[in-house]
């Protein structure tokens, strides 16, 4: 169907060759592609979706675990053309609908306590916000990040972020320490979980009291981590990490990018199911379900004086990207997508724990709600990271028709985050596909 009014040249049906030229001569190679042919998609239907050539796929990464709604739900697309059809801009110097609806449906689904939020555009954004709104409230530089985080790609962010993510031709800016994930298939201590009385989570204080001016503004984690590798650690991680910051006066930060709005099964953010009380929760991806937004939500207190001055953005909060966020809230509350993370994330990864028994390849599958990872390992012994293997896995799943995502410091980590409005029957299809792909790649070996 064709539309008068839209530019031609966006209606035009282009080759992949036609387009990927165009990029080539147009865009920074940072914009680069999975797969050795890449894939343009042009079309997007519930947890699937369409390429130029017809070819149709699962998606189980949403983007990069961002449409949490799918690809076309009729309550978000309606939500987005009614509000362009009115006011798709005006910056928050003035006051607007959408804008005031959302935070006072954030305030209402955030953890007890955190009922003011501030709207960005990505997550990145979202989390240079939180760190300098608790850096200005505590009067401290201190931030503690994680080994293997990733938090963004700011200059900040990047900072936050650990090796293979920063790439900063320069060290640390001042402030920034890392202490230790709680990375049981790779624990950094040598120890095994729970004899090992969590010293990954007590090595915080020890950072805190040699690196640091014996306080902190604040820690910022992940509830699992998603780019890292989708890592986990035992809920007594957090509770000890949380008792740590507070002693030492610091803000618990939670980036809840990934693990936010449900992604984990049964409850809103991936933190509470450690029953910790973060002072921040920062949001981003599937926030917006595709709409660029990011935010935080904390504490009035908290943001006591955080000013204009210190905050403004030119389209934080704007009216189309709060409309659609409060579409995506509205869903996941009317499709019960909390409870269905929690069920079809159990059964996808009973599914995906069969294939830890039965493949060498595979070393651990771990996770939780509609959040799994399949680390991938040459050998279970020695735990080498299957980094060829991995590789194998992404041209063979997209020749299948099934997209996954790649992480962990060596890339050798299948991320499976697909939109909650996957269906059982696209999970049992994509348990057989991984299955078939694994004894292929394995035969090989
Ligand atoms: C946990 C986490 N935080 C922050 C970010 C940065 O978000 P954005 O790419 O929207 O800036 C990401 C992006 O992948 C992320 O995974």
């Amino acid at each position: 169907m064709t539309d008068e009014l839209v530019p031609k040249d966006l209606q035009k049906q282009y080759t992949k060759e036609e387009i990927l030229d165009i990029e080539k001569e147009h865009l920074a190679p940072a914009v680069a592609h999975y797969y050795q042919d890449p894939v343009l998609f042009v079309n997007g239907e519930g947890a699937t979706l369409e390429d130029s050539s017809g070819k149709r796929y699962i998606d189980l990464f949403a983007g990069i675990c961002t449409t949490i709604t799918g690809y076309n739900h009729p309550k978000y697309v309606a939500t987005i053309k009614w509000q362009a059809e009115r006011l798709v801009y005006t910056s928050s110097l003035y006051a607007t609908v959408p804008y005031a609806v959302l935070a006072k449906r954030l305030a209402r689904i955030a953890p007890s306590g955190l009922s003011q939020s501030f709207i960005v555009n990505s997550g990145s954004e979202a989390n240079e916000a939180a760190i300098f709104a608790a850096r200005k409230y505590t009067g401290n530089p201190y931030i503690v990040t994680c080994s293997r985080a990733y938090h963004g790609r700011t200059a900040l962010a990047r900072e936050l972020s650990s090796a293979g993510w920063r790439t900063v031709p320069e060290g640390h800016p001042p402030g920034v320490r890392f202490t230790s994930y709680g990375y049981c298939y790779r624990c950094h201590f040598g120890k095994e979980y729970p004899e090992c009385d969590f010293e990954c989570a007590r090595y915080l204080r020890e950072v805190i009291r040699t690196q640091t001016n014996n306080a902190i503004a604040a820690f910022i984690a992940e509830p699992i981590q998603g780019v890292g590798g989708i890592i986990q650690p035992p809920s007594d991680y957090f509770r000890i990490v949380h008792e740590i910051v507070k002693e030492y006066g610091g803000l618990y930060i939670s980036d809840e990018v990934q693990t936010g709005f449900g992604r984990t099964g049964s409850k809103w953010w991936g933190i509470q199911h450690a029953g910790v009380d973060p002072d921040f929760i920062t949001l981003a991806k599937g926030f917006g379900s595709g709409v660029p937004i990011g935010g935080f939500i904390t504490s009035p207190e908290i943001v006591r004086d955080y000013a204009m001055i210190d905050g403004f953005a030119t389209f934080g909060g704007n009216p189309l990207s709060c409309a659609a966020a409060v579409a995506v809230i509205e869903i996941i509350e009317e499709s019960n997508y909390l409870e269905k993370a929690a069920k079809l994330g159990n059964a996808f990864k009973q599914k995906l724990e069969a294939l830890e028994e039965d493949h060498k390849l595979v070393g651990e599958v771990r996770g939780q709600g509609m959040m799994i990872g399949i680390e991938l390992v040459r050998d279970k012994v020695t735990k080498e990271p299957a980094v060829q293997e991995m590789a194998q896995v992404m041209e063979l799943t997209r020749a299948r028709g099934l997209l996954v995502g790649k992480g962990g410091l060596d890339g050798n980590v299948v991320r499976l985050q697909p939109p909650l409005e996957l269906t059982s029957e696209q999970i049992d299809e994509s348990c057989a596909i991984l299955d078939d792909i694994i004894s292929e790649i394995e035969k090989k070996m």
